[in-house]
């Protein structure tokens, strides 16, 4: 038999059951939406929002698979037959003994967190995301990044995901004694979502090893981290995403997981872990404000779409699909000379605000007025992650952040090619008009995770100056 010549093109897996109208609105309309939400993207109304790429978290579309097994959700207050189908598909990909379902990651991160993180400890990541620091800190201890030097250094490199591992062992030797564990995020999130690498996780395992530390995954995007192995990593190409993911697992001591990401779900999330006096801990904490273990606030239903989900995830058809459709964005942008960071990540591109609007100071938040500019312009919602995110610091002054990023996150299964089509054309307009963008002032903003609920203003009070004559002033 001739092999057969495979195609150029790649599908969406999937056909479409069920279908959800998107709602079309006047540039007037997306003007006056704006406004009412103080220029906060968080404050729109959903279905003011033609494209929603603010997140991916819980957005994804669930299977027939999923829907099916839904209907058999054993909603049994203790012992349902959802919890063991679920807590078996955890087991089988992690490897990891012990399961502990949660409502989402956050959930799970806290829960961990109050069994082992004691004020003055210090816990290092490549990139914390924002709720892991978070719970980190509130428990009194240190949360510290630590990425690789290719992640900001080089413009292409496979996996900019990697931990430091030189400043990995200068930490663990510093803080000897208070480091409770170390923890790697993939895919990295918080640092453009991209790739850490079999190796890496492996020489992290040998250094925990060597200096009696456990280390854990913060899994949410581990079916990408996996496919993205398997495309880049030698001696990987031959291997199933599902053989690489249970490599990754195989590393670590345990996980905390939001599987409103590559679990495939709208809610829910997990702690897998080895250690039997940790579970124990982590059960205990669980009772308090999750649910009884076998629910950990999750209806059955809710077990079985994930039980699923996980291994739709893992499906190569599915992450060529998924990895492609964003790197098929970024090459649109980049024929476009539009600036974003590379290559892209796996759940989401990240575009480069600083570079697109130098005009713009850090300190009036070019993201927020770049995620403005593409809303108004076709109803497209993104997030910005710079300096509303993160310059606030806790004694209230205000630091730069690190980069000024608007992300563009795709909902898993959810839109198709002529969306991004259309997406590209959205920011080539906005990418034609950027000198005239201006800058973003704060009328009122919380003490704390401030992005979420900020009213905003243009400099000059307008989005876009006919002639840019001003700059703000008022900071
Ligand atoms: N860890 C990472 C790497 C995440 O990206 C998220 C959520 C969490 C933990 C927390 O999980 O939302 O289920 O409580 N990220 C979402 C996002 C919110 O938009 O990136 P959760």
């Amino acid at each position: 038999m001739p092999t057969e010549k495979p195609f150029r093109t790649i599908i969406e897996p999937f056909r479409i059951k069920s279908v959800e109208p998107l709602r079309r609105t006047t540039r007037a309309q997306r003007d006056a939406a704006l406004r009412a939400a103080g220029w906060n993207l968080f404050a729109l109304r959903g279905q003011d929002v033609l494209l929603d790429l603010l997140t991916d978290s819980g957005t994804g579309a669930l299977s027939a698979q999923q829907w099916s097994m839904m209907m058999r959700g054993d909603e049994t207050y203790a012992g349902a037959d959802s919890f063991y189908r679920f807590e078996s598909a955890v087991r089988d990909i992690t490897g990891l003994a012990h399961v502990i379902p949660t409502h989402q990651g956050r959930a799970a991160e806290r829960i961990l967190m109050g069994a082992l993180v004691h004020p003055g400890d210090v816990v290092p990541n490549n990139t914390h995301f924002d709720t892991t620091r978070a719970n980190i800190e509130h428990r009194g201890a240190t949360a510290i990044d630590l990425p690789c030097l290719q992640s900001r250094a080089e413009r292409n490199a496979p996996f900019k995901g990697n931990i430091d591992l030189a400043r990995l062992e200068a930490t663990l030797i510093e803080h000897k004694g208070r480091v409770p564990f170390v923890m790697i995020t993939v895919t990295n999130n918080s640092g453009g979502g991209q790739p850490v690498s079999l190796a890496n996780i492996r020489a992290t395992r040998e250094m925990c090893t060597r200096h009696g530390v456990p280390f854990y995954l913060d899994a949410c995007r581990f079916a990408e981290n996996a496919w993205f192995i398997h495309m880049r990593e030698d001696g990987q190409a031959t291997r199933s995403p599902l053989a690489i993911a249970r490599d990754m697992f195989a590393c670590v001591d345990g996980c905390t997981m939001s599987a409103k990401k590559d679990g495939m779900a709208n809610i829910g999330g997990f702690l897998a872990i080895n250690d039997p006096s940790v579970v124990e801990l982590c059960r205990a904490n669980l009772i308090l404000t999750e649910g009884f273990p076998t629910y950990g606030g999750l209806a059955g239903y809710d077990l079985e779409a994930i039980a699923v989900g996980l291994y739709e995830a893992l499906d190569e058809e599915y992450l060529r699909y998924r990895i492609r459709s964003i790197a098929y964005l970024a090459e649109r942008l980049e024929d476009a000379g539009i600036p974003m960071l590379t290559p892209p990540g796996g759940h989401a591109l990240y575009l480069d605000a600083a570079a697109m609007l130098p005009h713009i100071p850090w300190n009036q938040y070019p993201g927020c007025s770049l995620a403005a500019a593409i809303y108004l312009e076709g109803g497209v919602r993104a997030c910005e992650i710079g300096s509303m995110m993160f310059g606030q610091q806790p004694d209230g002054t205000e630091r730069p952040a690190a980069q000024e990023l608007v992300r563009l996150a795709f909902p898993r299964r959810v839109y198709t090619q002529s969306h991004v089509d259309y997406l590209v054309e959205v920011l080539v307009r906005v990418h034609a008009r950027r000198e005239q963008i201006n800058g973003m002032h704060i009328v009122r903003a919380p003490l704390v995770l401030r992005h979420f609920s900020a009213r905003l203003e243009p400099c000059g009070a307008e989005l876009y100056e006919a002639t840019r004559v001003m700059a703000c002033s008022t900071r």
